[in-house]
């Protein structure tokens, strides 16, 4: 944690003194859970959450557009921009605008100019029709307000072929993650997303205190219709 501490204000020195970046002020839009960009960024985190294997088996590939909603830091947004290239992007949609401001600043600083932080609704990511291969959320759709309104507006957001993935904390008491009144329990999230016009084409199981879903446009599944 500590050392994350300095992790941060390291990236907010050199940037801060070194590129001359001026920190835009937060607006009123932050979310009532107020989050610390050490929360997300703790070092231990790296030998349980296994980005690499999750990024496998989304099958993000390079050139492709993801979308990060409730990205938060760009734990994952980072990643991912790695992943996709140049040709690629990564929008890392979030309600907090401090998460995106840290964001901004570690991606100067790691030379990732291909992750656009956006500044999300609280009742949509503000992503423009057909532009992502893949929406990807972790551990925030507890923070949904209406879930399955939230997930409906989400069909449009997709390019053919596209698909949603969640990774959230599993259900149960675990030494990791928030209290249990704060997990989704898997089969909420499938019954909503169908509610909302999904299906689940695949659900692995190597992480050890989240599942991992993998839904499609139930239009997508459906095929050409017959005359
Ligand atoms: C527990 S954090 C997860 C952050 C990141 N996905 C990760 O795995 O490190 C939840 C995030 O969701 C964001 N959030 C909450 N409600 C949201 C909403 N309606 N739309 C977009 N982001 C939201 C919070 O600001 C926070 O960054």
């Amino acid at each position: 944690m500590v050392r994350n501490g300095f992790m941060f204000w390291g990236v907010m020195a050199v940037v801060i003194f070194g590129l001359g970046v001026a920190i835009p002020v937060a607006n009123a839009q932050e979310d009532r859970h107020s989050f610390c960009p050490d929360q997300f960024e703790d070092e231990s985190r790296a030998g349980w959450q296994q980005v690499d294997k999750v990024i496998e088996a989304m099958g993000l590939r390079e050139g492709q557009s993801v979308a990060d909603i409730g990205g938060g830091t760009g734990y994952f947004s980072r990643p991912f921009a790695r992943v996709v290239g140049p040709r690629g992007i990564v929008y890392c949609c979030d309600i907090a605008p401090t998460l995106l401001e840290y964001l901004q600043l570690r991606a100067k600083v790691e030379e990732l100019s291909n992750i656009v932080t956006v500044l999300a609704a609280r009742d949509r990511p503000m992503l423009p029709p057909a532009s992502v291969d893949h929406i990807f959320f972790c551990n925030t759709i507890h923070h949904l307000e209406d879930r399955v309104e939230y997930y409906k507006g989400l069909l449009g957001l997709l390019k053919p072929g596209g698909q949603l993935v969640v990774v959230d904390w599993k259900h149960e008491r675990q030494k990791m993650g928030p209290p249990l009144s704060h997990t989704v329990p898997e089969s909420t999230v499938i019954r909503e997303m169908e509610e909302a016009g999904w299906v689940l084409i695949r659900e692995e199981k190597f992480l050890q205190y989240q599942y991992m879903l993998i839904f499609q446009p139930e239009n997508a599944r459906s095929g050409p219709e017959k005359k």
